[in-house]
């Protein structure tokens, strides 16, 4: 039987230290709305948000930027409900806005092994669009930017997995207001 989730994330033995602060977060993300608002000048982006690890992202991001955006949501599965990838890219829910001759801004939460990434261009690049450009919030060290593209990115991380501020372990943790890094052996419920 599973153990109930502990009381407060200040005593969840799981999270076993904070990575990036709320407050370091806040800063970044303000640094790449400036960014966007001055690469996109005169133009209305799309940004297209991959659920559901960028919904925290997302939000804090749309209202960095002093553009007329406009948002669409993705969603992909790559990982089951464990901290590996099941090496398989599922496209989950399509976008709704048609993407001919849009600026769009693929959101993404963090960037690994950039499968999903490389699923996700070759799934949008046919669908016409102005420009395809990526912003991500977090990145592997090892992970291979300018292959993939990436144009934008708030934080280059190291190997260890990490849950908050959107991105979750077995679908919990998303709702931490910081970047931690999650120990599963920790972990009393998953
Ligand atoms: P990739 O396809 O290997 O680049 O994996 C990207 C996806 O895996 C992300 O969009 C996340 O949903 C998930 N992921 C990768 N690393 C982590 C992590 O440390 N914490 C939570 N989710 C992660």
């Amino acid at each position: 039987m599973t153990e109930p989730a502990p009381a407060s994330f200040a005593t969840d033995p799981a999270i076993e230290r904070v990575l990036l602060t709320e407050e370091q977060l806040r800063r970044r993300i303000e640094e790449l709305g400036a960014q966007l608002t001055e690469d996109y000048v005169g133009r209305a982006p799309l940004l297209v948000c991959v659920l559901r690890g960028a919904y925290v992202f997302l939000t804090d991001l749309a209202r960095s930027i002093d553009l007329p955006v406009e948002i669409d949501f993705i969603a992909v599965s790559s990982y089951g409900a464990t901290t590996r990838t099941s090496g398989v890219v599922r496209l989950v829910k399509d976008l709704e806005v048609d993407l001919t001759d849009r600026d769009v801004i693929l959101v993404e939460d963090i960037v690994d092994t950039g499968l999903t990434l490389r699923y996700l261009r070759r799934s949008l690049e046919a669908r016409g669009s102005a420009s395809l450009e990526v912003c991500a919030l977090l990145a592997r060290e090892s992970a291979d930017l300018e292959g993939l593209g990436v144009r934008y990115v708030g934080f280059t991380i190291p190997n260890d997995f990490v849950v908050g501020y959107g991105l979750d372990a077995g679908e919990r943790y998303r709702n931490l207001r910081y970047l931690a890094v999650y120990d599963p052996d920790a972990d009393e419920v998953g």
